[in-house]
């Protein structure tokens, strides 16, 4: 079953929002619109998230990824469609009970986690339970539960800057853990860190989903980031999802011209799974350009 369906999604900025939502079902296209003053963010996106599944969602900057996500928690309003989350429509819930669920069961984790300076690692990631309004020492308990998971439990009495910045980022990862969210939402969350740092929290995101096997929505703008995290991927283009599929599928056959110009460079032989037999610190094989005889075995569509 999934947990989070996106159904028919807009959102459009600027001038009559709804009369563009009508011209971009008709066919208008994004400049069209722009010429009249609205952006078009995101364009009648819809998808399903199941329990357990990474998402991802790909695309450059401006694609409409962050737009989209914040839709899904409520933090925007859809110009129209609905997001489903576990069966309820959460674009129809009056305000009171959207906070509930948001505080509750839906936890998000940025790019540039904003970390208070003068709490310690402990009470920052104890700070999702602080606003559930659980008992100090429940937060504790549980927030030191989620720092083990992410491996700081031995920092948790230390202060933000004693910590660099992949530890800062895991203090906002281990925040969202504690909550015990079902669904995690993250928008760019490991973009800001180094980029052997990146791979540890990639490694480490796995690692615990294993363990945990949450619904995550995670966004980035980075495709090999995109391959290793996601059991799905939609790719975005312009505010439309122009291609979702497994890893698999989107390098081996990709929906048009831009997604094979995005997946050109891509390590297939990871994608595809068969570099784990591989000895570690032997080159590469050059990618495969012609995939036709696995491309059968690709169900299209
Ligand atoms: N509050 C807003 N008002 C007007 N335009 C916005 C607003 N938020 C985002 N946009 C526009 O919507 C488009 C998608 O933005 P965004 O969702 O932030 O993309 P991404 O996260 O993929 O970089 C961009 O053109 C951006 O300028
Ligand atoms: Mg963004």
């Amino acid at each position: 079953m999934s947990l989070l369906e996106a159904d028919q999604l807009f959102k459009v900025f600027g001038r009559r929002p709804e009369q563009a939502v009508e011209r971009l079902r008709s066919g208008a296209t994004r400049d069209e619109l722009r010429e009249d003053g609205s952006t078009a963010a995101v364009v009648d996106a819809c998808f399903e998230v199941g329990e357990g599944e990474i998402f991802v969602i790909m695309g450059l900057s401006g694609s409409g990824k962050s737009t989209l996500l914040r839709m899904l928690n409520g933090l925007s309003r859809p110009t129209a469609g609905r997001v489903l989350f576990d069966g309820q429509e959460l674009t129809a819930l009056p305000p009171k009970e959207l906070r509930t669920v948001r505080s509750h069961r839906i936890s998000m984790v940025f790019q540039h986690f904003a970390l208070f300076p003068h709490r310690s690692v402990l009470e920052n990631a104890g700070y999702g339970l602080e606003q559930q309004g659980v008992s100090r020492e429940e937060q504790d308990r549980r927030a030191t539960e989620a720092l083990d998971l992410v491996g700081l439990s031995q920092w948790k009495d230390s202060w933000p800057d004693e910590l660099s910045g992949g530890m800062q980022q895991r203090v906002g990862l281990a925040r969202a853990l504690a909550t015990d969210a079902d669904l995690l939402l993250m928008d760019e969350s490991f973009s800001a860190l180094d980029p052997l740092i990146r791979r540890e929290m990639q490694e480490q995101l796995l690692q615990l989903q294993q363990q945990l096997r949450k619904s995550i929505v995670f966004i980035t703008h980075d495709l090999n980031e995109a391959m290793r995290l996601g059991d799905r991927i939609a790719v975005m283009r312009d505010g439309r999802i122009v291609q979702q599929g497994t890893p698999a599928e989107i390098v081996l056959s990709p929906a048009d011209d831009y997604v094979a110009a995005f997946v050109e460079d891509v390590d297939r032989d990871r994608v595809l799974g068969r570099s784990a037999v591989r000895p570690a610190g032997e080159v590469p094989s050059p990618p495969q350009r012609d995939g036709t005889s696995e491309r059968k075995a690709v169900n299209r569509g």
